[in-house]
């Protein structure tokens, strides 16, 4: 089976790597020649765990190639992949140009049967409408089938996730192209990963839905959270006593300073784009969005509480990507918090294992540090942004003696409130 996939971002180039690892044949192709020349030398433009090995691997015995000729790409595939990016519109809407450029690249290519699967994740009717773009481009009367096949991946383990997938959705409407959809996750069919055979636009929906949903477990939990603080109880008890309930549970239900990333901000503004064309308000998807956004402020507003006026004090970040084992800053909750806080006139110190090289691009003035202990050294409060797990089994001890106040943020709920005043510290999480 030979595979091209046109956009070698993320999505694509997991896919790629991962059907390749499959034993398809796979040509990913992108723009940017730059990120091409990498991918060919086996190295990923970005930190995913277990990628540049597969990468490397799959380049070594043939199966994957890189390049920047889509037509050859298309030409030599049978089923080709977008993955391109949908970044939001100022308006929240999904930018559809990418996905619009490659379906129309696409279509002029298509001479033979070949089967056409949009992962990008797309509002619903996008399928069908890209099918009619391709119907009108294509010369005489060729056949081709359109797929929409969302993906689930999380960033940082998103190799894992590809090779264990809790579903496998194929929205497609002819057989033949379910046939060969199923052939290509055949090795997770085989490991009885469930599979979800439906319409195009189901399948589109079932990828906003998923995001919304999840987001909205987390902005749930964070206004629990938020209670809890004014009435003195612990959500982590509260929130492990929910999870128990088959019906609800336990997992995206960890309080800290809001969602970020790639999907979860731009998905839950799209849906509700979405519904606002439909005539169909999406309130709860909103109140999830607004709820994400006043957390951040929330987490300044923590902050100042146990510092005081933040002005001319040197306030030390652990972590600044949107969530461990990636080096993506993409809405990452770091940034209104950082700027907030130097708004306010307070110096940030930062460190992250991975995010430093990408938050240089986005933060002014700010001190990067080589380590947590560089970070606390004379620093008024330590804030612990992002949960990687070299924060959790700091030295306090050497913490607390570097910093010049004992003051702990924990934004993660990573450390115990006892233990940590029994150190202590000055010491606050989230919601407990
Ligand atoms: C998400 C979806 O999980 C994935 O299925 C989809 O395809 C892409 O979007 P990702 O953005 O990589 O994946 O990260 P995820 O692990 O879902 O976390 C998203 C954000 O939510 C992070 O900022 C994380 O810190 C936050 N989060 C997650 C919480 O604050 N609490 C939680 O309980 C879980």
């Amino acid at each position: 089976m030979k595979i091209c996939m046109i956009g070698s971002g993320y999505v694509g180039l997991v896919t790629g790597a991962c059907l390749a690892e499959f034993g398809m044949e796979v040509i990913c192709v992108d723009q940017d020649t730059a990120k091409i020349e990498k991918l060919q030398k086996g190295k990923s433009p970005f930190y995913e765990p277990g990628l540049d090995d597969l990468i490397e691997k799959n380049i070594e015995e043939g199966r994957l190639s890189f390049s920047t000729d889509t037509e050859q790409g298309v030409r030599t595939s049978t089923v080709i992949f977008i993955a391109v990016g949908t970044p939001a519109n100022s308006d929240g809407s999904p930018d559809l140009s990418h996905v619009e450029a490659a379906v129309r690249e696409v279509a002029g290519y298509v001479t033979e049967y070949k089967i056409i699967v949009l992962k990008s994740t797309v509002p619903v009717g996008t399928g069908r409408w890209a099918k009619g773009l391709i119907t009108e481009a294509v010369q005489g009367d060729v056949p081709f089938d359109m797929v929409s096949n969302p993906e689930f991946l999380r960033e940082g383990a998103a190799v894992e996730d590809f090779f264990r997938p809790d579903r496998v959705v194929i929205g497609a409407e002819s057989e033949k192209a379910i046939d060969v959809m199923k052939d290509i996750y055949n090795a997770l069919y085989l490991i009885e990963a469930p599979f979800i055979i439906t319409t195009i636009e189901t399948a589109e929906m079932i990828k906003y839905a998923s995001n919304a949903f999840l987001a909205t477990k987390i902005s749930f939990i964070n206004e629990i959270a938020n209670l809890c603080e004014s009435v003195g109880a612990d959500v982590h008890d509260v929130a492990r006593a929910m999870g128990l309930d088959g019906r609800i549970g336990k997992k995206f239900l960890h309080p800290g300073p809001g969602f970020g990333g790639s999907c979860f901000p731009k998905d839950t503004k799209a849906l509700v784009h979405v519904g606002r064309m439909h005539n169909c308000e999406m309130e709860i998807v909103q109140s999830t969005i607004m709820v994400n956004e006043r957390q951040k402020e929330r987490m300044i507003a923590k902050i100042e509480q146990m510092v005081g006026d933040v002005r001319g004090k040197s306030i030390g970040i652990l972590g600044l990507a949107f969530k461990p084992n990636t080096d993506d800053m993409r809405e990452a909750s770091s940034i209104p918090i950082i700027e907030g806080l130097q708004s306010r006139g307070a110096l940030i110190k930062a460190y992250d294992p991975e995010a430093m090289e990408e938050a240089q691009k986005i933060f002014h003035d700010v001190t990067y540090c080589k380590g947590p202990y560089e970070v606390a050294e004379g620093s008024h409060a330590v804030v612990l942004l992002t949960e990687w797990n070299q924060f959790r089994l700091l030295d306090l001890t050497r913490i607390k003696g570097l910093l010049q106040e004992p003051v702990f943020i924990d934004l993660r709920n990573v450390y115990e409130p006892l233990q940590m005043r029994e150190l202590g510290f000055r010491y606050c999480g989230v919601g407990r």
